[in-house]
């Protein structure tokens, strides 16, 4: 099974600083890096990392070659990333001593995905094939609807959640992978098993993966319930965690691996990303994964 991610490309510009910049605050940073970033990057290396077959679809900006040289260095088929005559997207991350993070993103290239390539990229993969999208692109309604038409599993993580996404056809999406907010922000439910209820009543056949930060998190379709812990490490960077919990967990589909313990082996992922810096660059492969596994159940 293929995975073909429709996804953005940033340049992350990550800034240590003592504590997020403050309105009308000037303010040192610690530290300055340049790396590869966006939550479809991000999410295409995971997965590829994780050891699956990937498929890259994106609009590589002016400046990009770093974001694409990434991807092809882990393994990412990037036959289907286009060029573009715009500036590359790209972010601006705070990280705070305590690893959280502040993001700022400039879209670029990332809103340029035009219909024909999007149906030309499609015409590529079959059914059964999945076709993973985040929210940092243009036209994923579009994207939704032409990949349901050709059978092929939809996986949505609507991240970042603005308000448009409720005009989206979510009733093409097979699998939601989704935060507390963003639960919230698609059926006004605080209460998470509550949301997932919701959710899956409003888009029937529908499964969602609920992730709720260091409590774990709920996944629920037809047929079950499971709720998994998550690992407790140091934070170091939180950028890309759940982008590397997405990637694996869709990894770990493709590869036909048991619910459970792909939960878990997504959350052992998460945790590895968590305690390094970075977005890309902190993604464990596969090895350390089942190491660090395997380190736990000794515990
Ligand atoms: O999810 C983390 C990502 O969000 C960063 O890499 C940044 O580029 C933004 O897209």
């Amino acid at each position: 099974m293929k995975i073909l991610n429709f996804g953005s490309m940033n340049i992350d510009y990550v800034y240590r600083v003592e504590h997020f910049v403050r309105p009308g605050e000037t303010l040192g940073a610690i530290s300055m890096e340049k790396q590869c970033g966006g939550k479809g990057l991000n999410q295409s290396t995971a997965a590829a990392r994780a050891g699956a077959e990937v498929y890259h679809a994106g609009m590589a900006g002016v400046g990009s070659e770093m974001l694409v040289s990434m991807l092809k260095d882990n393994g990412v088929d990037v036959s289907c990333v286009c060029g573009c005559a715009q500036p590359a997207g790209h972010a601006v991350i705070q990280v705070n001593p305590r690893g959280q993070n502040s993001i700022l993103v400039y879209s670029g290239s990332n809103h340029a995905f035009g219909r024909e390539y999007i149906e030309k990229t499609l015409a590529k993969f079959a059914q059964g094939d999945i076709v993973l999208l985040q929210n940092e692109i243009n036209n994923v309604p579009y994207i939704m609807e032409k990949a349901a038409e050709k059978k092929l599993r939809v996986i949505f993580n609507p991240s970042p959640a603005g308000e448009e996404i409720l005009g989206y056809p979510l009733e093409s999406v097979g699998l939601f992978i989704l935060n507390e907010t963003e639960a919230k922000m698609l059926t006004d439910e605080n209460e998470p098993e509550r949301a997932a209820k919701v959710l899956r009543r409003r888009c029937p056949g529908a499964a969602v993966l609920l992730t709720l930060g260091e409590k774990g998190g709920i996944y629920s379709d037809s047929e079950r319930e499971e709720t998994f812990d998550a690992f407790s490490v140091a934070a170091v960077d939180t950028t890309g965690a759940g982008d590397t919990f997405t990637g694996y967990f869709i990894a770990g589909i493709a590869q036909g691996l048991d619910t459970g313990e792909n939960l878990r082996r997504a959350a052992a992922a998460s945790a590895l990303a968590v305690s390094k810096k970075g977005a890309a660059a902190s993604i464990p492969v596969l090895a350390q994964t089942l190491a660090f596994l395997a380190r736990e159940s000794r515990k």
